[in-house]
């Protein structure tokens, strides 16, 4: 009996020993992985959550109310940045803003449709959807046609080719992508512009086929701002001549012309089913650069701009340059500025125009920290919001140009000033936004909040 009582009180201690032995190994282990995982990669690096993207529940229901990318709460305003990669990458952009977490990257991406090159450059798509996913962003890619190509040489292959990429960019990184497909084809900027016999059944097979590789990329159809319409000044392509078939589409009141008095946005769109957000190229242009440098954001500018009414628009234009009515209310689309901004110029050719005795500047000249506030405070502001809830999501063109005699900056994050500026803007509106680290992405297109706190 005592014999007894011993080996089972032997094994009984052998039993708990090992017990033992085994729990402190399970959580050594796991103290050793987090620690790793913490040490290994500063505190924003908390994306790059690979998902099934063609799961049963990857299924996006036409009847919801909210569109695919499209953050599913009222009254939220999201922010982005057009970057500069070959500068620039999202982690440089948070560590700058001081922690904070943009919404959005944008990259520019060339497609061709020739069959002895690349359809694009998957390498580079790629790390883009990686850098926006390590920051828990969304990437938006804004594809523009190769030159050499025309509309209608895009075949079924190569929009099988694009979905499929982007669909591996959302498998791998659970990074959503807002695919802002040809965009500003409404002027004569890009070889696929005033082209809208082939360029609506493009548009329409390649977002066909996107939904059958993925929901977790939205397609976003963006013209450019119809004030200047047809943009003729800009070079480019030539606006179509009565006979070609894109004029009789273009010339919208039949006056035998094809100027301001037409419709700049509506020969483009390719109907409600194929598309997921509407966007607008809108920025500011101070007036007459020459002379009025810095010129402060006249009242209104956004409203007018946006509407077609008010601050110099023309009369009657509501009717076709009202694109927030036209695109966003009546199609019931969330819309986007998918790029935008306010530029500081400075003149860097001494001979080229500028102030002088008889034309001493401008009186109204803004510092770079005011232009960029006076604009973004014309968006993000409770009057904009209540007048233009759809309006979700506005990305800074985040660069700088030399163009004519000018150096123009767009970029927020390049000087201390303008970030101080831009964060206590962003702060006094933290209530109507929300930022990359605060929302779940799911692969049925669903961006839900989960709970957790922003940066201020
Ligand atoms: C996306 O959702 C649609 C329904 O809206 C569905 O037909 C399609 O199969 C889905 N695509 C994927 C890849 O799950
Ligand atoms: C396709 O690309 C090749 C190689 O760059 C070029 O030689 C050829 O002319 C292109 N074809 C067309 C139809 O543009
Ligand atoms: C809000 O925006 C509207 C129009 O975009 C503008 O007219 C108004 O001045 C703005 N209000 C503030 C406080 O900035
Ligand atoms: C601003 O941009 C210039 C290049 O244009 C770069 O050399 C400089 O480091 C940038 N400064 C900051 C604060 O990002």
């Amino acid at each position: 009996m005592l014999r007894h009582n011993i080996l089972h009180c032997l094994f009984w201690t052998k039993a708990l020993v090992a017990m033992l032995l085994g729990l402190f190994c399970l959580l050594w282990f796991s103290w050793r992985i987090y620690d790793l995982h913490t040490r290994a990669v500063p505190a924003f690096f908390d994306g790059l959550q690979s998902v099934d993207v063609s799961a049963p529940d990857c299924t996006y229901d036409p009847t919801s109310k909210w569109a695919r990318l499209e953050p599913q709460t009222d009254g939220i305003q999201m922010y982005g940045f057009s970057l500069d990669w070959s500068v620039e990458t999202p982690s440089k952009i948070v560590t700058k803003l001081n922690g904070f977490r943009p919404n959005v990257f944008n990259a520019f991406m060339d497609f061709s449709a020739n069959e002895s090159k690349p359809a694009f450059d998957f390498s580079l798509l790629n790390w883009y959807a990686s850098e926006a996913g390590r920051v828990k962003a969304m990437l938006e890619i804004s594809i523009m046609m190769d030159p050499a190509d025309k509309l209608q040489d895009f075949q079924d292959d190569r929009f099988n080719e694009l979905a499929k990429a982007l669909a591996d960019c959302n498998a791998a990184y659970g990074v959503p992508i807002y695919l802002r497909y040809g965009h500003e084809m409404n002027g004569p900027f890009s070889s696929y512009g005033f082209d809208p016999i082939h360029y609506i059944p493009n548009f329409r097979s390649m977002s066909t086929i996107l939904k059958q590789h993925t929901n977790m990329t939205a397609i976003v159809w963006a013209p450019n701002v119809g004030k200047g319409y047809p943009f003729s000044t800009s070079g480019g392509v030539p606006l179509p001549v009565p006979g070609d078939p894109n004029f009789d589409l273009m010339d919208t009141n039949k006056d035998g012309v094809i100027d301001e008095n037409d419709d700049p946005y509506g020969p483009w769109w390719p109907g409600a089913e194929y598309v997921d957000w509407v966007g607008l190229s809108l920025y500011y242009y101070p007036p007459d650069e020459a002379y009025l440098r810095n010129h402060a954001v006249p009242d209104g500018y956004f409203d007018g701009y946006l509407t077609g009414v008010g601050y110099n628009q023309g009369a009657n234009w509501e009717q076709n340059y009202d694109f927030y009515r036209r695109f966003a209310l009546e199609q019931n689309k969330p819309m986007m500025l998918p790029e935008t901004g306010s530029p500081s110029l400075y003149i860097i050719d001494p001979d080229g125009p500028g102030p002088s005795a008889s034309n001493p500047g401008d009186s109204l000249a803004q510092t770079p920290v005011q232009l960029r506030l006076e604009w973004y405070n014309q968006i993000m502001n409770t009057s904009s919001l209540a007048k233009y809830p759809n309006l979700k999501l506005m990305v800074n063109f985040e660069e700088e140009k030399v163009l004519g005699g000018f150096y123009r900056d767009w970029r927020v994050t390049n000087d201390t000033t303008i970030i101080t500026g831009m964060l206590s803007l962003f702060k006094g509106w933290s209530t109507h936004m929300k930022e990359g680290n605060q929302f779940d992405y799911h692969c049925n297109g669903d961006v839900v909040l989960n709970g957790q706190s922003g940066s201020f």
